[in-house]
């Protein structure tokens, strides 16, 4: 038998080892036997093998930034517990988020500005230390609260605005300066924005610059942040659980599944991804 051949068998002996008796990826198997091209490994191997796990070329999330798919079940030995700080955790969006990850088996710790584990109002820097105070270090923060001012661009004036600013955006903003010290290494902040940011609709003008606003501190942040940590922002459109309180004042959008959104948040959290704005406009 040639050398080449020889090796070759014995590498992919040792990968089907450690499909069928380990949980290890695909593609970490796939390096480990010395194959850097994961799919030349799969189609090799199922070529020349057979075995109880076959591997398979992984499921993207994403095939575009703007298509969210479903995201498959965790396998719950490939996932770790994170320790996660969802901030508007009794709101819409909140609740289905805080949902979503203790399904997914974290640790959630629950803060709003009434009620939560933790009572905090991000437009107070004082109330923010006070609830990293509380939480200690932490895996990941996602905000999801805050709104900002709907009404005429012709009356609208500063003070008007000034609630919007000082809560969704610079209270996110501070949510991130302030809390980076306690992110864990490799940790990620999730901030809200909304479809406002690209397609305000009528009334709008001060929600679409804080959303705006926002995407543009992701991205700037996300290029300066240390030790492996991640920054990423979620644009949701009308989601489905809000058809009822908002549906009137945003006439021709489309509802977004609320399964849908919370992917984008997986996609953030547990995800790699860091700078991107996660739109999920439909
Ligand atoms: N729902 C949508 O269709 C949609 C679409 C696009 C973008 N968004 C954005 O997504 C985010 C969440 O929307 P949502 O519909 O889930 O909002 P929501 O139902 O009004 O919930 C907001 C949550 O944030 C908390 N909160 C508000 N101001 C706060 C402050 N200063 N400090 C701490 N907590 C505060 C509220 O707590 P209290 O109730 O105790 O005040 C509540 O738990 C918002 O930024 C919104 O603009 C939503």
């Amino acid at each position: 038998m040639l050398p080449r051949v020889y090796i070759n068998k014995q590498r992919l002996a040792h990968a089907r080892m450690l499909l069928n008796n380990t949980a290890k990826q695909i593609a970490e198997i796939s390096l480990e036997c010395g194959y850097e091209n994961t799919s030349y490994f799969i189609s090799l191997f199922k070529k020349n093998t057979a075995t109880h796990r076959q591997p398979q070329e992984p499921k993207l999330l994403f095939k575009d930034p703007n298509q969210l798919l479903p995201t498959p079940a965790p396998a719950r030995s490939l996932l770790k517990k994170m320790k996660i700080l969802i901030i508007g955790a009794t709101g819409t969006i909140g609740k289905k988020l805080t949902t979503t990850f203790s399904s997914r088996g974290h640790e959630i710790i629950t803060a709003g500005r009434t009620a939560g584990a933790i009572q905090v109002d991000i437009s107070s820097p004082e109330s923010i230390n006070k609830m990293y105070t509380a939480t200690g270090n932490i895996d990941a923060c996602i905000c999801t609260a805050g709104t900002g001012y709907y009404g005429p661009f012709d009356t609208m004036t500063s003070e008007q605005m000034e609630p919007g600013l000082k809560g969704k955006l610079l209270g996110q903003v501070n949510l991130v300066l302030l809390g980076k010290q306690y992110l864990n290494a490799g940790g990620s902040f999730t901030l809200t924005s909304g479809i406002a940011a690209e397609h305000p609709a009528r009334n709008g003008t001060c929600v679409a610059m804080i959303n705006g606003a926002i995407n543009s501190f992701v991205l700037g942040a996300a290029q300066e942040m240390k030790q492996e940590r991640r920054i990423n922002a979620v644009s949701p459109g009308l989601v489905e659980d809000s058809k009822d309180r908002y549906g009137a004042f945003f006439p021709g959008y489309n509802l977004v599944p609320m399964d849908k959104l919370a992917n984008a948040y997986i996609l953030s959290v547990e995800g790699a991804v860091n700078g991107k704005i996660l739109k999920v406009y439909s």
